[in-house]
């Protein structure tokens, strides 16, 4: 178990940093006292975030990217190590999805989510971890979802790709921690960020809408597991006692989350019928 107290001399990469979660997270490590290197498909969101960073005395990089093509993430992941001389802390972040049912999603997209929320994180994961090995000394941070731990209807295609994530960062933690390198596996619930379109805003059922939190919360507590050298983080932390529930008593569960889902769905428009 690896301590991460302090993020003087600290390179960083985090992948979906011109937006939500990813943001506040590179502006916070940057704060700190991290040198950055900020992934994203949009440059200029990317180059105006380094450049607030440098304002503020930080040091910063945009690297634009899809993190869903792998020759891209190599070449992107060799810059970092070129230009930052090697990178400390890995922060798989970049991600989407929706709030769409099964029939009505085409198959193009549920491999596209795959794409970028797992296969991105593979490739990055794959192209970082070995300068890491070879110092003995890591971090890498999977931000994967509660719907990584629990599966919820109209989810599919999304939850699949977090189940996918939460299954690589378990396993590879305990087969790099003798190595150095470890290994947080993030969950969030329900964030405020522009994850959520008006689509997704509209489909989601009342109860998600009403557990909304802000990222500063996420970001603090992704900084107090890495001090305290967590392996899993579930935030809000209320939520983690759902993944006992569902182990002792499945189909009281799935009850549950039938009933909070697209039963609730149902019953707010026949009620606004
Ligand atoms: N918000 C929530 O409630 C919530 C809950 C659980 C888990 N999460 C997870 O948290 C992570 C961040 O989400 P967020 O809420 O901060 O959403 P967001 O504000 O929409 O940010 C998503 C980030 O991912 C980047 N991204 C998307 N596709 C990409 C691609 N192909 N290549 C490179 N970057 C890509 C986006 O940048 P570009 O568009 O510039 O490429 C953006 O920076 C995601 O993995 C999401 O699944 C979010």
């Amino acid at each position: 178990m690896r301590k991460l107290r302090s993020y003087q001399g600290i390179r960083a990469l985090v992948t979906g940093a011109s937006s939500g979660i990813g943001r506040r997270l590179a502006l916070r490590l940057a704060r700190e006292g991290a040198r950055l290197a900020l992934v994203a498909r949009r440059a200029a969101e990317l180059q105006r975030l380094a450049e607030e960073i440098r304002a503020g005395g930080g040091d910063a990089l945009a690297l634009p990217c899809d993190v869903a093509e792998a020759q891209q993430v190599a070449a992107t992941a060799a810059r970092a190590l070129e230009q930052l001389g090697g990178i400390d802390l890995l922060v798989n972040n970049a991600g989407y999805g929706h709030h769409r049912r099964f029939l009505e999603w085409d198959l193009e997209d549920m491999e596209r989510v795959m794409r970028v929320n797992y296969l991105g994180t593979l490739y990055f994961t794959k192209a970082l971890l070995p300068q890491m090995v070879e110092r003995g000394r890591g971090w890498l941070v999977f931000v994967a979802s509660v719907a990584g731990r629990i599966a919820t209807p109209e989810e599919t295609a999304y939850a699949a790709s977090k189940f996918a994530v939460v299954g690589l960062a378990e396993a590879l933690s305990i087969e790099v921690e003798d190595a150095g390198v470890h290994v947080l596996s993030v969950c969030p619930g329900v964030i405020r960020t522009p994850f959520f379109d008006d689509e997704a805003l509209a489909r989601m059922p009342p109860v998600a809408r009403r557990q909304m939190v802000d990222p500063e919360g996420l970001v603090d507590a992704m900084l107090r597991a890495l001090a305290r050298g967590k392996r899993t983080l579930t935030y809000p932390r209320a939520l983690a006692v759902a993944y006992a529930v569902r182990a002792l008593a499945p189909g009281f569960m799935r009850r549950q989350v039938k009933r909070n889902t697209i039963g609730a769905l149902a019953r707010e428009r026949r009620r606004t019928r």
